[in-house]
């Protein structure tokens, strides 16, 4: 089956990379392109696991090709998925930015030939199927179309392994041609017994809210029980293993930290609000979810603060990770880029590495230095913050950290290390929750 994408963004080009591993002719398309021309050329434009090899593997089978050209993207196409950016509004309300969305229907609308389903993969307030669907119309009367809801639930760092083996697939859909298109589509994931939930396009569309507004909730839920833990003396880290388990709440998203960050809790937290409050309600929970996250990146500021003794003027800082988590150059609404610029504009000196994203931080965070790996970074530092969890960090030489450094301040924003044995190098170590803050002084 021919299936076309419309925009080749993190999800685009992986949801299109694994239908063409599942077997289908799929043409990837986007206005970018400078993004089309590097991945016609091999040169994947984001990090993520494993994609490359998948991209060159089906590109080289002729199953998987880029254009910018609509017609060649549609031509034979029996589904076209809309997988274009749905940012929060420039208006700085909170609300999703559909015009990509609403420009893609239009742009498409004309091209549509034989029976055609337009599957939203980009998450979208609910209504946004219906709203496509009066485009799609608007624009081409006699097309013959149904408009579907297939929400992705993909991480990115992970994404190929969560889009090939989900724990569910959900598709909104309310005509039975286009539910059998859509179950051709994923036919190799019913062969694994994936649970593919079928609905109407509204639920499926306020599912993938619910979702990562949940998910949004169990975060600032344990943040907020590290705050209390580091007012009472207790460990934040056995707290969330056995909290976690008991099966029913689940070990999973119970890790304190600075504070969610990425393309997609941030913005679908507060667009879910909005959709709430249109419909005059308040989603209480969520709202108390987003206000800790945004405290809770403040607090990381003023825990680095007392760390390095009250003030961080004239501090040299090292920062080992920038990306908003491991395995991803992603710098969107990273903890990183609100907690840096805090922290120089007090007088500090950051020098920062990460080993993906750096490129990708540099025009993001103007005011900080960055070195090639992170022994070069703890080099003469009054404090080390580990903010992102990569692997390369998790086994540190911390003789040779101590070595290196001026002060030996360790700030550990993911809670990777053990405090005693931070300690027993000699070390001040802060962790996110884990007992009585101790400062240096
Ligand atoms: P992205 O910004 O990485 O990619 C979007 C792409 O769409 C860009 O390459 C852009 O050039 C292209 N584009 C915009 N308008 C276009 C048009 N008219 N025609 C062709 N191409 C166009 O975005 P993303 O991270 O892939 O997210 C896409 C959607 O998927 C969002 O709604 C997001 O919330 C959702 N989502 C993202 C993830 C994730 O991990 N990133 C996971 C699940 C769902
Ligand atoms: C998230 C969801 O996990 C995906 O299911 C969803 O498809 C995606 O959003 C989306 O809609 O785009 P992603 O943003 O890639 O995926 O990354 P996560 O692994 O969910 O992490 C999000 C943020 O939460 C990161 O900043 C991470 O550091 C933070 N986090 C996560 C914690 O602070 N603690 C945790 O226990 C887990």
């Amino acid at each position: 089956m021919k299936i076309a994408i419309i925009g080749t963004g993190y999800v685009g080009l992986v949801s299109g990379t694994c239908f063409s591993e599942f077997g289908h002719e799929v043409v990837c398309l986007d206005k970018d392109e400078k993004k089309i021309e590097a991945l016609r050329g091999g040169k994947i434009p984001i990090y993520e696991p494993g994609l490359e090899q998948m991209v060159k593997e089906n590109v080289e089978d002729k199953r998987l090709s880029f254009t910018t050209d609509i017609k060649t993207a549609m031509e034979g196409a029996q589904a076209v998925f809309i997988a274009v950016g749905t940012p929060t509004s420039r208006r700085g309300d909170g609300y999703a930015d559909l015009s990509y969305v609403y420009a893609v229907a239009k742009e498409i609308a004309p091209h549509i030939q034989n029976y055609t389903v337009v599957v939203d993969k980009s998450t979208v307030p609910v209504g946004t199927a219906d709203e496509v669907r009066r485009i799609i119309k608007e624009e081409n009367p006699q097309a013959d179309f149904d408009v579907a809801s297939n929400p992705e639930f993909l991480r990115e760092g992970a994404a190929i392994a969560d889009f090939m083996r989900p724990d569910r697939v959900v598709i909104g859909v309310q005509d039975e041609k286009a539910k059998e298109i859509l179950r051709k589509i994923y036919k190799p994931l019913y062969l694994i017994e994936t649970p593919i939930v079928f609905t109407d396009t509204r639920t499926a569309e306020l599912i993938k809210y619910a979702s990562n507004a949940f998910l949004a909730v169990k975060i600032s839920y344990i943040n907020d029980m590290a705050n209390l833990c580091e007012a009472t003396g207790a460990d934040v880290v056995t707290l969330a293993k056995a909290m976690g388990l008991d099966n029913r709440i689940g070990k999973k998203f119970l890790h304190a930290g600075p504070g969610y960050g990425g393309s997609c809790f941030p913005k679908d937290t507060l667009a879910l609000n909005k959709t709430a409050q249109e419909h005059g309600l308040s989603l209480r929970i969520v709202e108390a979810a987003v206000e800790i996250n945004s405290a809770q990146k403040a607090k990381m500021v003023k825990k680095i603060r007392q760390a390095l003794g009250g003030s961080e003027a004239g501090k040299t800082i090292a920062v080992l990770g920038l990306a908003f988590k491991p395995e991803t150059d992603d710098m969107r609404d990273a903890a990183a880029l609100a907690i840096l610029p805090a922290l120089v504009e007090k007088g500090a000196r950051v020098i920062a590495h990460d080993p993906q994203a750096m490129e990708a931080a540099k025009p993001m965070l103007p005011e900080i230095e960055f070195a090639t790996g992170p022994y070069e970074a703890v080099t003469d530092a009054d404090a080390v913050v580990l903010m992102t969890e990569w692997n390369e960090y998790r086994a540190l030489d911390l003789d040779r950290l101590g070595e290196l450094m001026k002060q030996k301040i360790f700030i550990d924003l993911r809670n990777v290390y053990e405090p005693e044995t931070v300690r027993e190098k000699g070390f001040a170590y802060v962790g996110v929750g884990r007992g009585k803050v101790v400062s240096s002084k």
